[in-house]
């Protein structure tokens, strides 16, 4: 995809923090765009910010964890608008706790929302852009816990795993009709992710570690913009896999390199508190 002028592009979770970022990228560059989210208020606040840039823009609220939700979404939007070129794919949720406390409720909700939310947008969308022949581009918002894993994090690991295997599956089956697709994989980003989340995770003695996690999000997180830049640079120079920011790539390549010593690392580190300290 050589340019975002003119091409009608859906972003998911586009209320806040890297969804809105990318709408803005999207819009300075050129594109209208669509952005939904659970939260229709905030859908509507960032649609706004982006007509305020020039470009054209509509805040849909949409559960992308809901079959029929995401179905009927779907059926109106290409009655309304037509075939999308872009599909950032990016609404997810944040649950960190350890095995033992988590309910098959929130397990649910994590696959849910992160996975199915994907699969019932590329089931309702990608025939049609196929069967136009216009080829296009798909941005699946994953995770370095899509390549690494992380402890105390198995739902969402587990969503955004399946994420990567979803993403580079159809990279080289749409790569035939000319439809890019690449996955990007932020690391420690400063978003709403955590304080929306659900966090159950607590020290030794048994307190709770939520405002730590909150906290260290909040001061260790990079910008959303810059993710959004790296995420648009791969969607539109069609790269695959996209870690971001700078930060993710060691523990990417580490664990490419080898599994058995990043696997050793996390649990020594993970005993003593990592990442967010004792
Ligand atoms: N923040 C990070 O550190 C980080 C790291 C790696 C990956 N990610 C991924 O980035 C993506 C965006 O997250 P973010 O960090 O910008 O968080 P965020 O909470 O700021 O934004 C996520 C948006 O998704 C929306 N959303 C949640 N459930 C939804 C649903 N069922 N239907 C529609 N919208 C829904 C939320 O209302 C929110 O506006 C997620 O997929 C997340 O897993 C974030």
């Amino acid at each position: 995809m050589k340019t975002f002028k003119n091409k009608l592009a859906i972003v998911t979770g586009g209320g806040s923090g890297i969804g809105r970022s990318l709408s803005m990228g999207l819009a300075r560059a050129g594109a209208s765009v669509a952005v939904t989210d659970i939260h229709e208020d905030r859908a509507g606040q960032v649609a706004g910010e982006v007509r305020a840039l020039g470009a054209e823009a509509w805040g849909l609220g949409v559960d992308h964890g809901n079959k029929e939700a995401a179905g009927k979404f779907a059926d109106q939007f290409i009655s309304e608008h037509g075939c999308p070129d872009i599909l950032c794919l990016n609404a997810g949720v944040g649950h960190g706790a350890p095995l033992e406390r988590i309910s098959l409720e929130d397990w649910e909700w994590v696959l849910g929302v992160n996975l199915w939310g994907v699969i019932y947008m590329l089931h309702h969308f990608v025939p049609k852009m196929i069967e136009r022949q216009q080829g296009g581009g798909i941005l699946i918002t994953s995770s370095i816990a899509g390549f690494s894993p992380l402890p105390g994090m198995s739902p969402y690991c587990t969503s955004k795993y399946a994420l990567m295997g979803l993403s580079e599956s159809l990279r080289a089956e749409l790569g035939a009709h000319n439809i890019g697709v690449s996955a990007l994989c932020p690391g420690f980003i400063n978003t709403n992710i955590v304080k929306n989340g659900k966090i159950d995770l607590r020290d030794d003695k048994g307190a709770s570690r939520s405002g730590d996690v909150v906290k260290f999000y909040a001061t260790k997180g990079v910008s959303p913009d810059l993710v959004a830049r790296d995420g648009l640079r791969a969607l539109r120079r069609d790269i695959g896999i996209m870690p971001s920011p700078l930060h993710a790539w060691p523990q990417y390549l580490l664990h490419r390199l080898s599994p058995v010593l990043y696997n050793a690392v996390l649990k020594f580190s993970w005993k003593r508190g990592f990442p967010f300290g004792k």
